[in-house]
């Protein structure tokens, strides 16, 4: 009955799991809200509430599973990609933290983590090869998995992300950071009536910093005419950038399912807890199509445990010279 500790610190989420035997016991997550006022995060000030965050959220993890330090097997860090302030205060305590308690560390690739939480053994686990699609604030990646550590990126975003695209489309619609809850909720309230323009990019590849220029541009046209636009406006305008960007994520998994042949689909990261793109994944009714928990979209250390116990389970350890990565390829 392996007991895992995850620890994820990639970004301006601290967050500690426990996983007893493949079922997560406890998912504790502490949002830094000190980023709202800049309108994105600021990674110093990340780093640092990381550092008064992680004491107090590892032992509330532990707590909430009923679990003692001492009945701990692993501890599972996030060791890259993300901001390397963040991810050195996350990387030291899991080090220090497995050290202090004699067992072994095991180092997680956070963005194989998005897709291998999928394997936490209290939902419906996919079969390989899947069609992964992680949609984050930082990523947009199509990628093919052949097994837990056989993963290949087979499109990508050639500029921005699709969270980023959701937050800087709602920063432009007023809305706070991160945006992409807002738009989605307001959504539900609107109709997607402005046509904006899906972006021509070849092959399996993303675009979205062509989207920007398009609301932007668009905004500042109807303001003209009228000053009270977006408030008027306010639901389409959120319907309508929803609509548009979960189109541009199903025309690329459409396309990816047909070059691969491959129909089981499984989506991660924060852009997966979309009710949208929720939506539209569910009527491919030829698609056997996993999607997570809403707590295991955003950045969770749930995912850290889940894809730890991978490694733990074939002795693939960690060792304490390692260097926290900022970027870390699948
Ligand atoms: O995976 P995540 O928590 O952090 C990164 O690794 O980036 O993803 C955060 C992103 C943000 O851009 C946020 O706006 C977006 O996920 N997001 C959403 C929703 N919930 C979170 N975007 C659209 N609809 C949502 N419901
Ligand atoms: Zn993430």
């Amino acid at each position: 009955m392996p007991v895992i500790l995850g620890i994820e610190s990639s970004c301006d989420d601290t967050a500690a799991a426990v996983l007893v035997d493949g079922h997560i016991r406890s998912n504790i997550i502490a949002n830094q809200k000190v980023h709202e006022q800049y309108g994105g995060v600021v990674p110093e000030l990340a780093a640092r509430a990381h550092l008064q965050n992680i004491i107090p959220v590892v032992d509330q993890a532990l707590s909430t599973a009923n679990i003692d330090k001492k009945e701990v097997n692993a501890v599972a860090y996030t060791l890259g990609p993300g901001l390397i302030g963040s991810l050195l205060v996350g990387n030291s305590f899991a080090k220090s933290l497995a050290m202090s308690l004699g067992v072994p560390l095991i180092e997680v690739n956070h963005m194989q983590a998005h897709l291998l939480v999928h394997f936490e053994k209290s939902i419906p686990d996919p079969s390989f090869p899947f069609l992964g699609l992680t949609v984050s604030g930082g990523h947009t990646q199509l990628v093919l998995v052949s097994s837990p550590t056989e993963m290949e990126v087979i499109g990508q975003t050639l500029d921005d992300a699709v969270g980023e695209a959701f937050d800087k489309a709602g920063k432009m619609i007023g809305l706070p950071y991160p945006a992409g809850p807002f738009i989605d909720k307001y959504a539900q309230k609107g109709e997607p009536n402005i046509p904006f323009s899906m972006p021509k990019v070849p092959g399996l590849d993303f675009s979205f910093s062509g989207f920007k220029t398009n609301v932007l541009y668009f905004l500042r046209k109807q303001q003209q005419m009228d000053k009270d636009y977006i408030q008027n406006h306010r639901n389409d305008l959120c319907s309508s950038v929803q609509h548009i960007l979960v189109n541009i994520l199903m025309e690329k998994l459409e396309k990816a399912v047909i070059k691969t042949g491959v129909k089981e689909i499984v989506i991660g990261g924060g852009v997966s807890a979309n009710s949208g793109l929720r939506q539209a994944l569910t009527k491919q009714t030829d698609w056997n199509v996993f999607i997570p928990p809403l707590s295991f979209t955003t950045d969770n250390a749930a995912m850290i445990a889940v894809a730890g116990d991978f490694k733990y389970r074939n002795n693939n350890f960690g060792v304490l010279d390692r260097q926290a990565k900022s970027r870390m390829s699948l």
